[in-house]
Parts: C-alpha cells; sequence; structure tokens
C-alpha cells in the first residue's frame, strides 16, 4: 500500500467533517473517493495532504507516518494535489506556473541564486526541462508554454494544474474534482489523462462528482457519507451496493421531495 489511512478525524467545533474513516490505497492505482455533497470528501483530502490537521487518527505514506506535517514536507515525500480551484498565479506563464511546481525538487540556496552561480543557471535549464516535459505529460500543446495560464479556457487551466502537480516529482498524487466545470469530451480526456498518469507509475486518489468518469477508470471507489466510510469495492461492487443507491438515491430523493 502507498498509502494507509487509519481511523482518521476532524472535528469543526461540533460537527465530526471526518469520522474515523481508515482507507488504503494501493501503488499504482486509480482510486476514487465519492460520496453526496458535505460527506466530507474535501476535508479528508485536506488531513491527508497536510492543509488541516486531524483530531486523531494518522496518515502514512510509503510506511512513514505523515501525520501533521505540512503540504510541503510531504510533497517531499512524494505526495501532492490539485485544488478545487484553480491556483494560478497572476499574470504568469504556463511554462512559469509549472516552473514554480518542479523548483520543489530544486537544490540551490537562495544566496547561490542571487549570485546567479553557474549551478543556478544550470539548474533553472533542468526546471524548465522538466516543465516542459510535464506539460507534454499532461497534454498541454508546447505552443500553449508562453501564454498566461489563468487566461486560457478551464479545460487547459485544470491540465496545467496537473502538470505543475507531475513536475514536482511526486509519485501520488490527489485531484479535488478534476473534471468540474468541464464538458463531456473535456472530461473525457481528463480520463484518458488520468489512466495515462497511473500508466506512467503515478497512484491517483480523486475526489470527483463525474459517475461517468469515476466508474470507468477507477480500479477502487470508495464512497463516503457524513464523514464516515459508507461503502468500498470495485466500480460495480459500489454501484450495487444497496446502501450507496439509498445514500445517493433514496434519501436524497424524499428530501428534495419534501422541500419540492
Ligand atoms: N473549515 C470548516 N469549518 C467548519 N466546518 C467545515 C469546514 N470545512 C468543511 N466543513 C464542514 O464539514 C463537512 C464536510 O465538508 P467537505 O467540504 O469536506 O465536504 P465534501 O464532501 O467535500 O462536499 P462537496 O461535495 O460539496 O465538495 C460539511 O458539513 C462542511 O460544512
Ligand atoms: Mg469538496
Amino acid at each position: 500500500m502507498i498509502l494507509s489511512v487509519e481511523a482518521l478525524t476532524k472535528n469543526f467545533a461540533g460537527l465530526v467533517a471526518v469520522n474515523a474513516l481508515s482507507i488504503q490505497v494501493r501503488r499504482n492505482s486509480i482510486t476514487a473517493l465519492i460520496g453526496p455533497n458535505g460527506a466530507g470528501k474535501t476535508t479528508a483530502l485536506n488531513l491527508i495532504t497536510g492543509v488541516l490537521r486531524p483530531t486523531a487518527g494518522r496518515v502514512l505514506l510509503k510506511g512513514a507516518d505523515i501525520t501533521g506535517r505540512s503540504p510541503h514536507s510531504i510533497a517531499s515525500n512524494g505526495m501532492t494535489r490539485t485544488y478545487q480551484n484553480l491556483q494560478m498565479f497572476e499574470g504568469m506563464t504556463v511554462l512559469e506556473t509549472v516552473m514554480v511546481g518542479a523548483h520543489r525538487v530544486g537544490r540551490s540556496t537562495w544566496l547561490a541564486a542571487l549570485l546567479r552561480a553557474p549551478s543556478v543557471v544550470a539548474e533553472e535549464k533542468d526546471l524548465r526541462n522538466r516543465a516542459m516535459a510535464a506539460l507534454d505529460r499532461a497534454g498541454v500543446p508546447a505552443s500553449y508554454s508562453g501564454r498566461v495560464a489563468a487566461e486560457l479556457p478551464y479545460g487547459w487551466q485544470r491540465r496545467v494544474e496537473i502538470a505543475r502537480a507531475i513536475a514536482s516529482g511526486v509519485d501520488m498524487l490527489l485531484l479535488d474534482e478534476p473534471a468540474a466545470g468541464l464538458n463531456n469530451q473535456e472530461s473525457e480526456t481528463m480520463a484518458q489523462l488520468i489512466c495515462e498518469l497511473r500508466e506512467g507509475g503515478t497512484t491517483v486518489l480523486l475526489v470527483e462528482h463525474d459517475m461517468n468518469l469515476v466508474m470507468g477508470i477507477s480500479d477502487q471507489v470508495i464512497v463516503m457519507n457524513f464523514g464516515q466510510l459508507l461503502s468500498q469495492g470495485t466500480p460495480d461492487q459500489v454501484q450495487n451496493d444497496p446502501a450507496v443507491v439509498e445514500a445517493y438515491l433514496g434519501k436524497g430523493a424524499e428530501a428534495a421531495d419534501a422541500v419540492a
């Protein structure tokens, strides 16, 4: 297992957003974390990637306890994430945006950088090469590298965001709603990209509402409801689990009827 989450719990003043969640992710697999709105998916992702500190429980990455460590420190152990809302820096080109991600693996000290030592020049070239390779892997045409990232259509911005994560050299990637706001065609190519990441040796854990995408590409699906683990298994197993059907349709439909 590349990732083990043990009894992870997060309380927000009176609300248990994540409640004793335990999950396992196999290396080189695609795992989807799904569940109704407010189920605790984003909070779980934040706990796993060090954006939030858990109230209780542990997160193990490749056997190492990373609980409570910073996102930066966790990235240096090989795991990073993208965000539900895009994080494009104002005015930065596509290439610069991805180089920021690649910089994490750069080694020069700030003093060497200040003095423009030859090692820094070589490193910048190396960063640039790594960034271009990551863009290529994320399916972004090289001709886009000089364009302002924030001005690209939404679907391309998502790919740039993934390229930035790839450039940081991690072997595990967490994606929060990579298909949100994409049309059918775009979400199909996103599904293809995620499969290519797995083929290239990256383990993917994604939170996603697009069920076609989730059921089409996942090796494992984990379902959360009210902060807890509701079901897990292959796409087939999960889709045929009555508890899942009820969480998505039964109670929701009744509640929707009651409101209507
Ligand atoms: N910082 C916070 N402070 C207080 N409550 C929070 C905070 N973040 C999330 N919550 C609450 O925790 C619960 C889980 O939220 P979370 O955002 O993790 O759900 P989600 O499964 O990602 O939902 P969605 O599908 O809508 O993105 C919700 O009830 C939410 O209101
Ligand atoms: Mg969310």
